[in-house]
């Protein structure tokens, strides 16, 4: 949501703001804009659309030549998709241009304060007013102006800001909203809301904590709060690959993320599972092992794809470990006042590590007690840092919009937990010994039905027209049919609804017309001839079924128009499998229909705001 780049160095900053900015596309897309200082002069350039327009716009331009400068790529919030919404904005005395991801809350209080003091806007945004406030308390010292600016604001901020007046001066600050320093080796620093945007230039990076502000020169730094007490943050080094944040020759990140799978399951598993003992090793969890056996509920809590991993978790838990087990979206466990008994554990589910909702109810729940755990992808993000312990997924950087691997990788940490915490209480090592090798197995079968790909493809082809999908399932297949809509909705516009196939008849199969496309998964298990009956109460509706099928299952072809399958699973993995036909139905509809299948409209990675 919204990705920020700055530079301070030697180099000439355009080229290496605008890499950066490529690869934070993923963020925000609604516009771009970029400010540079060269000989003591200050350029903007803002437009709305992506990057490449932004380059477009100020190729060969004079002024976008110095070696101090910072861009952003939006994702709007307050204000509409305006070239004056886009940011850096600017204040209107000294020459001020500031970037910013997140919510100034008491920007409209602000805003009168300085329109009074006689400030002019030019923008809808809060972050404008930001901008005018640093100008406002400006007295020759921006890292000052910008703490005293900062300790009147209330909201998310992470912020770069450059001055006119101060031309080697770059000046950051991060409170909720993510913001990396990237040390390189010639006194030059690269600031970046993620690592994506800073590896090809150094893996020395520090993450700033809330209430950082650092001052940056191309002599060094310097890490203050915003009362000017000095810091001294750690160094660390940033786990990624160049060749993890590329395209590899796909089309799309999201189809390279699907066909990761298999590589992000292998991760995930790797040293986790002991096949002497029969147990599962979570070294995140160590410290806690009496809390996991002693604890009467967990709480899985998450948004979007990451709540419906959370669901088959809770399956899981309860079936598995035998604890009770709910789930709840993040934004409404935080605002219902939710009783969290004794022993109660909260588990923070998401890939970004940044959600503002998932964040808020961390919080919500720590405040109240809870052990919190987090079940996060990206190492170092603010949910991996605010639980107590956790697990991450390790299936690498996920940049298509559309969440695949992560949710891959969540259903493993998930499936991990409930057998780790179900053997310190009821299952034996033989039946963990059972499950593990079940789990061993998943990445060969995931790439069994990556081998269909082209005839999930063509099948998809077929129904791409409609405009109303239904995606059914039951048990641990009901999240996974929650998880195949939002798939389709997201990023090829199409209305899809996903929900128990049972709950079907209990109104939504008044939707049902002639060749409605209902997608069902029906592979064997304990409801299997339950999901035939409903089913058939599709196909004498008109509707036309698509099932995904266990292989092997001819009698499936008797009731539905088509099949694809999925390898043979014990029912709790089912969803891993079950998934990657869905991911690549999804895909294959939104380039059917056109759609730039990793930047779909209206979204962004990572909803940073509440
Ligand atoms: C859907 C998708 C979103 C995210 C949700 C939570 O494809 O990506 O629904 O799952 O915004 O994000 P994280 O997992 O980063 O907390």
């Amino acid at each position: 949501m919204c990705g920020i780049v700055a530079y301070i160095g030697s180099k000439v900053a355009r080229p290496i703001l605008l890499e950066g900015l490529k690869r934070l596309e993923y963020r925000g897309y609604d516009s771009a804009g970029i400010a540079i200082i060269q000989n003591g002069h200050l350029s903007v350039q803002k437009k709305i659309g992506r990057v490449a327009n932004l380059e477009a716009a100020i190729e060969g331009k004079p002024g976008f030549d110095g070696s101090l400068g910072l861009c952003h790529t939006r994702w709007a919030t307050h204000g509409g998709v305006t070239d004056f919404n886009a940011h850096p904005h600017t204040d209107d005395r000294h020459g001020i241009a500031l970037v910013h991801n997140g919510i100034i809350e008491n920007y409209s209080a602000l805003k009168t304060y300085l329109q009074e003091r006689g400030h002019t806007f030019n923008s809808q945004t809060d972050t404008e007013v930001l901008a005018m406030l640093i100008g406002e308390l400006y007295e020759g010292d921006l890292e000052k102006a910008v703490q005293g600016a900062l300790r009147e604001v209330t909201g998310a901020y992470a912020i770069a800001v450059i001055c006119e007046k101060e031309p080697d001066v770059l000046v950051c600050a991060r409170k909720g909203s993510p913001l990396l320093v990237g040390i390189g080796s010639e006194n030059e620093y690269v600031v970046a809301s993620d690592g994506a945007a800073i590896i090809a230039h150094t893996a020395r990076a520090i993450h700033l904590d809330d209430y950082n502000v650092v001052k940056i020169t191309r002599e060094g730094f310097r890490t203050t709060d915003i009362h000017n007490t000095a810091l001294s943050p750690k160094v660390q080094q940033l786990e990624l690959e160049l060749e993890q944040i590329e395209l590899g020759g796909f089309q799309h990140f999201m189809l390279k993320e699907i066909f990761e799978q298999p590589k992000s399951v292998r991760a995930c598993l790797g040293g986790r599972m002991d096949m002497r003992e029969g147990r599962v090793v979570l070294g995140g969890l160590a410290a806690f092992a009496k809390d996991l056996t002693k604890a009467k509920r967990v709480i899985l809590t998450a948004q979007g794809t990451a709540l419906h991993a959370a669901m088959i978790g809770r399956y899981m838990l309860e079936d598995l470990a035998k604890i009770t087990c709910t789930t709840e979206y993040a934004s409404e466990f935080r605002y219902r006042n939710p009783v969290i008994e004794e022993n109660t554990i909260v588990v923070a589910v998401s890939q970004s590590g940044e959600t503002a909702d998932t964040l808020a109810a961390l919080h919500e729940a720590k405040e109240r007690g809870a052990l919190a755990l987090g079940v996060v992808n990206v190492v170092g993000s603010s949910i991996a840092r605010e639980t107590d312990a956790g697990v991450y997924l390790r299936v690498g950087p996920e940049i298509g919009v559309a969440s695949t691997k992560a949710f891959i990788g969540q259903v493993t940490v998930l499936s991990l937990i409930s057998m780790h915490i179900a053997r310190k209480r009821f299952m034996s090592a033989d039946q963990c010994l059972d499950m593990m090798r079940e789990m061993e197995a998943i990445p060969a079968k995931i790439e069994r039905i990556l081998e269909q790909s082209q005839r999930i493809k063509r099948i998809t082809e077929k129904y791409v027209e409609r405009e109303n999908w239904l995606f059914l399932g039951r048990g641990y297949n009901y999240p996974t049919a929650l998880e195949g809509a939002l798939k389709l909705k997201e990023i090829s516009y199409i209305h899809a609804e996903g929900m128990p196939a049972a709950e079907m008849k209990h109104g939504p199969i008044a939707l049902i017309n002639e060749g409605l496309p209902a997608v069902f998964i029906a592979n064997k298990g304990r409801q299997y001839e339950k999901v035939m009956s409903n089913i058939q109460e599709v196909r004498s509706r008109g509707g036309h079924v698509i099932a995904v099928a266990t292989e092997g299952d001819t009698e499936i072809n008797k009731h539905a128009q088509d099949v694809m399958y999925i390898p043979e699973v014990c029912e709790p993995l089912s969803p891993m499998l079950a998934v990657v036909p869905l991911q690549l139905m999804a895909y294959y509809a939104a380039v059917a229909r056109g759609h730039d299948v990793d930047k779909p409209r209206n979204l962004a990675k990572s909803v940073t705001v509440e």
